[in-house]
């Protein structure tokens, strides 16, 4: 652990703002007293930032008005001054194109609010897919004693008599509702069953997936991410990581004391021991290069290799996060994982990860499967290379059919999302079970912002015939409650040339999953002519932070952040006048 010496009053960064004896100070504390605070219920004290992203849009974060009351408690009573901070709320469900257009947005807002306002360390709220990357990444980037307070998962969804997950029965049912197996009533129970209750996805979707993986880099105090939103042990968590953040601050534990390389390891491990997102990969590789770390696809692929899948959650399993937790939580699978993970690594509670899984257990082996019968024995991940791929995609083999692991079908090609949703269901569309549908136009800067498209629909003639999964390529992303035969992240992506934009209907693709192969069986010469004959479809945006996006983001395989952000030390304090 640290071996900082203990802050004193006069060592806060807030102190430059509060403590001395100047007229801008003077300023600070007059303008404080102007909002109700008495100059004892601050001075000489940590300032706490909650930066919370709640939001009336946000149905994920809709606790997190009185759950940052409940981390205001815990701040008070160990004696720090909470101050808090409203931030982008990213709602994945709202927010068009995609709430990854602005994820990095949320990063530099979480950055600069920390080092523009007088803040000695802060508390991170947040859950819903994007924030908790952002958060992280920005708070990285600034480097202050940091806890982060996961939004927590909502209830298991109900719709009569069974239980429904997030995103993953919304496609299943979509798809028999388009196959003509359910009614439009049901489809409506479906819509009223399916979120009953604040937080975030239930499935081992991208919210669940990164919570975990924050836990897991020991940025939560310990079984934090496991907990369901409405559960009054979430009220409990909050308080209590507004209790330590305080410690953490006269302790100076920053969180690149606690993210290291070591930690992005077992935070990766643990993602491929969920069987979760595959957004996690794009995620953890920008957040690891905010601490300093080269986080590439080859040690994912490494990692995926000797990682079994243990946790039976939906997409790739049958149970919830409200199951998980009951089973024993995150806490739980790690403990099954030790001989995987580094468990010297520190967290913000001050203990090793080790010392924190002491006396963790598992109360039910369905859920929390043992090493000795995994779900799947490895390969949560695959990373994929060949000439369709020459920078990487990703795959997630154990949620897809198995005889599609080998696969070599014809290209059913469309450029863009709106000319697939024009031509998906048409009868006369050449497709069959072994064609290979091809979406382009939907990475980084196509799209833009690499929306969650990757899922291509199966056409509904198909579904019909009773299909269920075939291969499906593209530069998008796919929601981690999303499952099926579907590559993803392909970079270069198609809209900046890269081999996708070659392609055409009727060219033969093989995928080879053991092999981590993806080749488009075009010969060489032809395709070069395609290229010559290539030409750059226009930005999307001129102004804006669109503009700033298009001009500095980077491809999937190097984590979608912008380049000025990605390395290197945080900008310097400003100068207090
Ligand atoms: Fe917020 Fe899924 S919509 S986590």
């Amino acid at each position: 652990m640290t071996t900082k010496a203990r802050k004193k009053p006069d060592e806060l960064r807030s102190h430059r703002w509060y403590g001395v004896n100047d007229m801008r100070s003077f300023g600070h504390r007059s303008r404080t007293a102007q909002m109700g605070y008495h100059r004892s219920d601050y001075a000489g004290k940590p300032v706490i930032a909650i930066i919370n992203t709640w939001s009336d849009i946000n149905p994920c974060h809709s606790h997190f008005r009185q759950r940052a009351e409940e981390v205001k408690r815990g701040i008070w009573q160990a004696g720090g001054f909470p101050v808090e901070m409203p931030a982008i709320s990213l709602s994945e469900p709202f927010q068009k194109p995609t709430t990854m257009l602005y994820r990095n947005l949320l990063a530099m807002e979480t950055e600069e609010l920390l080092r523009s306002y007088p803040a000695d360390g802060c508390v991170l709220m947040g859950g819903c897919d994007k924030t908790t990357p952002a958060l992280v990444m920005g708070a990285l980037s600034m480097n202050l004693p940091s806890i982060f307070v996961p939004a927590g998962p909502m209830l298991r969804g109900d719709f009569k008599g069974q239980f429904l997950g997030s995103g993953s029965d919304t496609w299943k049912y979509w798809a028999e509702l388009r196959a003509g197996n359910i009614t439009e009533d049901d489809w409506r129970g479906v819509e009223e069953g399916i979120a009953r209750s604040p937080g975030h996805c239930m499935t081992m979707g991208t919210a669940s997936t990164m919570t975990s993986a924050t836990e897991a880099m020991g940025l939560t105090l310990p079984g934090a991410a496991s907990i369901p939103a409405p559960d009054s042990r979430h009220s409990q968590m909050a308080t209590l990581s507004g209790k330590r953040i305080v410690d953490m601050v006269w302790e100076d534990l920053c969180i690149r004391d606690i993210v290291d390389a070591r930690a992005i390891d077992n935070a990766v491990t643990t993602v491929l021991a969920l069987g979760g997102s595959t957004n996690a990969i794009v995620h953890l590789i920008a957040l690891a290069r905010r601490a300093g770390v080269d986080l590439d696809l080859a040690r994912f692929d490494a990692l995926a290799r000797r990682t079994p899948v243990l946790a039976d959650i939906r997409p790739t399993g049958r149970f919830l996060m409200e199951d998980f937790y009951y089973a024993g939580g995150l806490r739980g699978l790690m403990s099954r994982l030790t001989d995987l993970l580094d468990t010297t690594v520190p967290t913000v509670n001050g203990r090793t990860l080790g010392e924190n899984l002491d006396g963790s257990q598992v109360h039910q082996d369905e859920v929390i499967r043992p090493r000795t019968r995994p779900l799947v024995p490895n390969d949560g991940l695959a990373v994929l290379h060949g000439n369709l791929a020459p920078d990487g995609a990703v795959i997630k083999p154990a949620a897809m059919e198995a005889h599609l692991h080998r696969h070599c079908g014809p290209a059913v090609v469309f450029r863009d999302y709106n000319d697939m949703a024009a031509r998906i269901d048409d009868p006369a569309l050449p497709v069959t079970r072994d064609s290979v549908i091809v979406l382009q136009s939907a990475g980084p800067q196509g799209a833009p912002g690499m929306p969650e498209w990757g899922q291509l629909p199966i056409p509904k003639k198909l579904l019909q015939q009773g299909v269920r999964d075939m291969l499906r390529i593209s530069d998008a992303r796919m929601s981690g409650t999303s499952y099926g035969a579907c590559v993803l992240h392909v970079a270069p992506e198609s809209h900046i040339g890269g081999p996708l934009a070659l392609v055409r209907d009727g060219d033969l693709i093989e995928l080879d999953v053991a092999a981590r192969r993806l080749e488009l069986k075009v010969p060489a010469d032809e395709l070069a002519a395609r290229r010559a004959a290539w030409t750059a479809p226009a930005a999307h945006y001129q102004r804006g932070f669109g503009a700033l996006y298009l001009k500095h983001v980077k491809q999937a395989n190097e984590g979608c952040d912008f380049d000025f952000l990605e390395h290197g030390a945080g900008t310097a304090d400003p100068e207090i006048h």
